[in-house]
This record gives structure tokens, C-alpha cells and sequence, in this order.
């Protein structure tokens, strides 16, 4: 039978015959598709992979120190964080058309991944080898939602698959191509990733810009992820984790609406609750959550991050909507 052991077993070989006595990388996103494509690799070749974890600036709230104790914990892999908020930020500065978001960040992200290339290589003395291969752990879904499976249209580009440069000098190493999320975890047990990271909701590789509607500012990100922190704090104490795929947050940065807060008039900004049940992400519905759940984001958000004044819910499957609004 075809067990997560078999499947860890013959990446591990796979992975060793590919990449031998090479060096590679692999970009940590703190999301749980890089974290066992990390975790498969290091298995592999052990210390001849680096991984790398770019704050970006477009995290969550708690997400950058998760990698940094408990992959690091869990796997012993050599892990290079680079701070690279300033260099997305700018790159993204005025731009709110989704494809473009997309294109840039991954393509910062591949820049980011060259420079870090260029520093394991140094660091490395004399026998230096060059970095060959980039990890990534991009899943069948992605590949086929990117135009890159069985010739479907391109619906986003997801920025491991889509958002690569043309001109892209590593060899990419992609352990899960042929894996569903439910494998992935299944994976990640096996190869004993701590079960918060195996088992959180996913999060796009593009993070926060891509929930925000419009151009994406330092601003913005903090009222987002304010917003995003209080809501899965309360879908985690309704004990809802497993019962959602996951609920993006998703600030409608352009659209304004009158309040009443406090003792004034305000005139803020909606967030969209855009909470879905799914089994792999290609089709989804809207989870129905409880009302008083629901009654408890909307006001904690509304008090306590001043510039939202309005919480909506999107009541869309998949198709028509996709999860992400961007
Ligand atoms: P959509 O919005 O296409 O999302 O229905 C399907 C699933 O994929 C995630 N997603 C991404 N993940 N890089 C990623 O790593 C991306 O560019 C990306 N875009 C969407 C999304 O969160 C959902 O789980």
C-alpha cells in the first residue's frame, strides 16, 4: 500500500539522486507546503541545504518567529533569515493590479534567494560549490491553477509557479508537484513537523499584499494584520481550526464607509471575512460559522483597530469566487 512512509522514502531518494553532493536552498515561507518541502530536502542531503525565511514584510502577526524556533526545532535544518521588507515594499510601492503584485513578488523573492545563494557560497570557504537548486514546495494545485498542468487556463499566478523569471539560475527541486495539501500534512507528520505548523490554515506564498484591494502600504499591513490576528485568535478559541480550510481577511483599502465609533463619526474601511471549507483548494464553499463567532470577530476588529468600521462576510463558493480576492 501507498503510505506517507513510502512517499517520504522515495523523495528522499529521489532527492538524493537529483541533487547528490550539490548545495541547494529552499525559501521558507512559514506556511506548510515550504516547511515540508524544507524538511523532505534536509532529510536528503542534510547540512547541503540552506533554507532561507524572507520576512517580506507581508506576514502575519507571530508568523517569522515560528520558523525561526520551531522549524528550526523540529528539522535541525540550517535556516539564513533575511529582513527584505524594505526591498518588497518599494518594489510593490503604487501598484494594486493583482497579476503585477504577483510577477514582483516573485520575482523579489528569486533576487532575495540569488543574494542568499551568493552568501551560503562565501561562507562556504574553499569548497564552496555554487547553490544549484531552489526548493520549493509547490503542490498539484498550484501548478494546474497556474496554467502549467494540464493545459488549464491561467487562473493566478501563483508566484512559486507563474511569478518565476524568465531568466531563473537555479534548478527548481519540487518534492510535493504531485501532492494534495491532505498528503502534505500527512508528510509533515511523518517527518515530525510540530503539528501548529502542519495543521495552520494555509497562507499564500504573496502573504498580506494580495488581501489587500488596492496598493499595498506599511499602513495597510498593520491594519490588516491586526485584523487578521483578531480573527483566527477567535476562530481558534471556537475550536474551528480543523473544520475551516482557512479565512483569509481581506481590507478593502479603496472603499470607505461612514461609522459611528466611540463618540464620532468615522469614515474607515471595510474588512471582508472570506472564511471556506475545501477539501484541495480547487473548489471550495463559504463555511457557515457560528453567528456569535462570527458576532465576536466583527466587534473586537471594530473596537479595537481604529481605522475598520465595517466587517463584511463573502458568501461565494469556488468557482465563481476563487479564496483569494486577488
Ligand atoms: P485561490 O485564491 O486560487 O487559492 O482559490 C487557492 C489556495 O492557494 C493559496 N494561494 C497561494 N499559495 N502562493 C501560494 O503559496 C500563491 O501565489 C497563492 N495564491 C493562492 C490560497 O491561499 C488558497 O489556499
Amino acid at each position: 500500500t501507498w503510505t506517507m512512509v513510502n512517499i517520504v522514502d522515495e523523495q528522499v531518494e529521489r532527492i538524493r539522486a537529483r541533487v547528490g553532493g550539490k548545495r541547494a536552498i529552499c525559501g521558507l515561507s512559514g506556511g506548510v507546503d515550504s516547511a515540508v518541502a524544507g524538511a523532505l530536502v534536509q532529510r536528503a542531503i542534510g547540512d547541503r541545504l540552506t533554507c532561507v525565511f524572507v520576512d517580506h514584510g507581508l506576514l502575519r502577526k507571530g508568523e517569522a518567529e515560528q520558523v525561526e524556533k520551531d522549524f528550526v526545532a523540529a528539522t535541525g535544518a540550517v535556516l539564513k533569515v533575511v529582513d527584505a521588507q524594505d526591498r518588497f515594499l518599494d518594489a510593490l510601492r503604487g501598484v494594486s493590479d493583482p497579476e503585477e503584485k504577483r510577477r514582483i513578488i516573485g520575482r523579489e523573492f528569486i533576487r532575495v534567494f540569488e543574494q542568499a545563494a551568493r552568501e551560503v557560497v562565501a561562507e562556504g570557504g574553499k569548497d564552496g560549490d555554487d547553490v544549484e537548486f531552489l526548493v520549493q514546495g509547490t503542490l498539484y494545485p498550484d501548478v494546474v491553477e497556474s496554467g502549467g498542468g494540464t493545459g488549464a487556463a491561467n487562473i493566478k499566478s501563483h508566484h512559486n509557479v507563474g511569478g518565476l523569471p524568465d531568466d531563473l539560475r537555479f534548478s527548481l527541486v519540487e518534492p510535493l508537484r504531485e501532492l494534495f495539501k491532505d498528503e502534505v500534512r500527512r508528510v509533515g507528520e511523518e517527518l515530525g513537523l510540530p503539528s501548529e505548523m502542519v495543521w495552520r490554515q494555509p497562507f499564500p506564498g504573496p502573504g498580506l499584499a494580495i488581501r489587500i484591494i488596492g496598493d499595498v502600504t506599511r499602513e495597510r499591513l498593520e491594519v490588516l494584520r491586526e485584523a487578521d490576528a483578531i480573527a483566527r485568535e477567535e476562530l481558534s478559541r471556537a475550536g474551528l481550526d480543523r473544520d475551516i480550510w482557512q479565512c483569509p481577511v481581506v481590507l478593502l483599502a479603496d472603499v470607505r464607509s461612514v461609522g459611528v465609533q466611540g463618540d464620532g463619526r468615522t469614515y474607515g474601511h471595510p474588512v471582508v471575512l472570506r472564511p471556506v471549507s475545501s477539501e484541495d483548494a480547487m473548489t471550495a464553499d463559504w463555511s457557515r460559522l457560528p453567528y456569535e463567532v462570527l458576532a465576536t470577530v466583527s466587534n473586537r476588529i471594530t473596537n479595537e483597530v481604529r481605522e475598520i468600521n465595517r466587517v463584511t462576510l463573502d458568501v461565494t463558493s469556488k468557482p465563481p469566487g476563487t479564496i483569494e480576492w486577488e
